[in-house]
């Protein structure tokens, strides 16, 4: 027999009692003969005579059992109006049953999913950036699908092909994080500012320090030093492992507040600033310091995602509203602004020139679904950690979370909401 034939069954026995329970007083029941025998009532204060201990007359049950018989009614009817609606549909009710469980269970997850998790709430070391991405890197998931490198990648043609092969995938969504590093660097005009490779290098949010490494390998034998600062200090040490195992030492890691910077005036040739500034509390400052300790003559390059810029008097609708906030908000971000506005925070720091904006979201879009795809095609290290780490099943919702904002970002960069920021400027020898 069906299982959804013997759940209607059971469904339609429980609309039968609870017909019957409908017959009997709400509080009385009417016990008698074994039973009877089997319930003995204990009122405090109260002998009863021997006679009403095992009577066929009627026994008041106490509370207990009044709810019960509640219940048993509530159910009853529930499972009565079940039965009355799948057969009004014409289905079994044990599939009307579990169509309803379903999209209770959704709703419930679209309302845990819109409550966000990881707001920005305290800026600096040992704030709320720092913290997550202590986590992020300990977890280890990061790593593995993204490589050493968190920002999206450059993307043509042969790397959009690849993003639904399966055997290509993983390595293709790591290769063009590089390539992303490569344009950005050729971008910047970095080498022609500075008449040659830059001699030193500040990498602002550097992450596990992917980009750092990979310009002090591709530049160390112009005798470029890289420093990067983040402020997750497990970041640092992950960095710091991995330029060891790489044998790099013309590369440092610290951990800093690109906010407060302890670095003196005019230090770096090239001060880049790759997907930091999504997280900075106070982006004019952001923009301030970066360019405190650029040296004259120097290379300012920032990639960041922002929102789009709007006219005057315009207004975001509440529907952007919604959809920016629930950004902002699940991946610690303060807030975001136009690529427009950062190139105005440059030149209002009136020792930048040559200040210019693109948007490469057609570059990198792509990006977005591609990590969603790869963890498709190798999901096992997710369902492994779920079962042996501390965190337990805990992980595979932080996943879904993750796989569902990774979704509205790429809407919300496909409709135009936002923008994938590049900003460049030359220090004002
Ligand atoms: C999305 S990751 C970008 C990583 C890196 N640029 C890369 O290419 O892999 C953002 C980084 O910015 C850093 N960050 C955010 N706010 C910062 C701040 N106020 N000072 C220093 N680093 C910051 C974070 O700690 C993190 O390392």
């Amino acid at each position: 027999m069906k299982t959804s034939t013997v759940l209607a069954g059971v469904l339609s026995v429980g609309a039968v009692s609870s017909l019957h329970a409908f017959t009997v007083p709400a509080g009385t029941a009417r016990l008698a003969g074994p039973a009877a025998a089997l319930y003995k009532p204990r009122r405090e204060g109260v002998s009863l005579r021997h006679s009403e201990k095992f009577t066929s007359r009627p026994i008041v049950l106490p509370s207990v059992r009044r709810t019960q018989s509640k219940s048993t009614l509530r159910m009853g009817l529930g499972s009565g109006m079940l039965t009355a609606a799948a057969s009004f549909l014409h289905v079994q009710p044990a599939v009307l049953l579990a169509g309803l469980v379903a999209v209770v269970v959704a709703f419930i997850a679209k309302f845990l999913i819109d409550k966000p998790s990881r707001t920005f709430t305290e800026a600096g070391v040992g704030g709320t950036v720092g913290n997550e991405y202590d986590a992020w890197t300990e977890e280890g998931l990061l790593e593995y699908y993204w490589g050493e490198h968190i920002h999206l990648g450059y993307y043509d043609q042969s790397d959009l092909d690849a993003i639904t092969n399966p055997l290509k995938s993983g390595k293709v969504f790591k290769d063009t994080k590089f390539k992303f590093i490569e344009e950005m660097y050729k971008w910047s005009g970095a080498e022609v500012n500075s008449g040659g490779a830059p001699p030193k290098i500040l990498d602002v949010g550097c992450g596990i320090g992917g980009t750092s490494r990979y310009l002090a390998n591709k530049l160390k034998d112009q005798g470029t030093q890289v420093t990067g600062i983040t402020l997750s200090p497990k970041q640092v040490e992950r960095a710091t492992e991995l330029a060891a195992e790489r044998g790099l030492n013309n590369v440092e890691f610290k951990v800093m507040d690109a906010l407060k910077m302890d670095f003196a005036d005019n230090s770096f040739d090239l001060v880049w600033g790759c997907e930091s500034g999504e997280h900075m509390p106070d982006k004019k400052a952001y923009v301030e310091e970066m360019t405190r300790v650029l040296k004259p003559g120097g290379t300012l390059v920032i990639a960041t995602w922002c929102q789009r810029e709007l006219a005057k008097g315009e207004e975001f609708s509440s529907d952007e509203q919604r959809k920016l906030q629930f950004l902002y908000d699940e991946w610690a971000h303060p807030y975001f602004i136009s690529i427009e506005e950062y190139q105005r925070l440059c030149s209002g720091t009136g020792k930048l020139q040559a200040v210019s904006g693109a948007n490469w979201v057609k570059e990198t879009i792509a990006a977005w679904r591609h990590s969603i795809w790869v963890g498709v095609w190798d999901p096992w290290i997710v369902i492994w950690k779920g079962f042996t780490t501390r965190s337990g099943p805990r992980i595979w919702w932080k996943t879904i979370r993750e796989i569902v904002t990774l979704e509205r970002m790429h809407r919300a960069f496909d409709c135009g909401l936002m923008t994938y920021g590049m900003v460049k400027a030359r220090k004002t020898a």
